[in-house]
């Protein structure tokens, strides 16, 4: 006969067992997701695929907005110091004029100042603007590996060209494939969500991707994908000519620094690469995931605001 003290007492173990077996597994998680994800090493050619029976591209949170749901509507920045002009609003991208795949087009977009179908705002308005245009309608078309065949819109980036920041990230995702735009999905909502109280609204800088197409599934990008593709990131930065880089997860800030390290030994300090610094940060969709992922996200982009406080500081004296 057992008693209830020892039931009791077993039902607690039992309990315990479990909340530590979920544990281990959301390390396990947080670490393959984001710390030492296989590098896009060159020599390493096996690292950068996703684990067999992984469900594609990590850095993608894994349940992101289904597709058909309302495009993508930046957070409200609060008022902060650096701005250099009047915030413009873009509108979603509708594509040349098919609704997203999978569902029907989003509410309609809200009024205000065009943005530029390249995604850059006001491109006319400045000498690097015209240049990354220029470079936008070269590129539009690319056909430089197999993701022309599957990819709805090549995502060449969003933002201003006059900026002293540039944000790169990893691919586009389904919903940035949908709209021409990228990080208009879960991860770009939290980031914005990030960036905002810290006053640091993405309207003012330049965003992009290492890879300009979505990997089919949102799985890793390939060697072959990213030496393909790198040149027309480095091909922005050169017009752009940033200050500061921030690159967002294991493969953008591989790609910036040309390293294989770990993004968990590179990220939250400056990196001088060439004639930017750099500051490599968990990917914002890590941050979807974990809120100790979040708090990290935050303090190394709080890096950055300290940066840009002391250029302004400084430029101004
Ligand atoms: N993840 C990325 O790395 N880039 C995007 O544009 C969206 C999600």
């Amino acid at each position: 006969m057992i008693s209830d003290n020892g039931r009791e007492r077993a039902r607690r173990a039992a309990e315990a067992m479990r909340r530590f077996i979920k544990s281990r597994w959301e390390e396990r998680d947080a670490t393959l997701f984001l710390t030492d994800r296989p590098a896009p090493n060159r020599k390493r050619p096996s690292a950068v695929r996703a684990p067999a029976g992984q469900p594609g591209r990590s850095l993608q949170p894994p349940a992101g907005p289904p597709a058909g749901s309302p495009p993508y509507r930046p957070v409200t920045p609060p008022k902060v110091a650096i701005r250099s002009g009047p915030a413009p609003s873009w509108t979603p991208r509708p594509g040349p004029g098919a609704p997203p795949r999978g569902g029907a087009p989003g509410p309609k977009a809200p009024q205000g100042p065009k943005r530029h179908p390249s995604g850059i705002i006001e491109p006319e308005s400045s000498e690097k603007g015209k240049a990354l245009l220029a470079l936008y309608e070269k590129i539009k078309d690319c056909a430089g590996c197999p993701l022309k065949a599957t990819r709805r819109h090549l995502v060449f980036g969003m933002g201003r060209a006059d900026t002293p920041v540039v944000f790169v990230g990893e691919a586009p995702g389904e919903q940035e494939d949908n709209q021409g735009l990228p990080f208009v999905g879960a991860a770009g909502h939290l980031l914005d969500k990030v960036l905002g109280p810290l006053g640091l609204p993405r309207d003012r800088f330049f965003i992009c991707n290492v890879l300009k197409c979505r990997p089919p599934g949102n799985r890793n990008p390939s060697i072959e994908e990213m030496e393909e593709c790198e040149p027309h990131l480095f091909n922005q930065l050169k017009i752009i000519a940033p200050k500061y880089v921030v690159a967002l997860g294991t493969f953008a800030a591989q790609s910036v620094l040309k390293t294989t390290k770990p993004i968990g030994q590179l990220r939250g300090r400056w990196h001088r690469a060439g004639d930017f610094e750099v500051l490599p940060t968990y990917h914002p969709a890590a941050a979807c995931r974990t809120t100790q992922f979040r708090k990290v996200l935050e303090g190394d982009l709080a890096l950055l605001k300290q940066r840009l406080e002391g250029a302004g500081a400084k430029s101004s004296s």
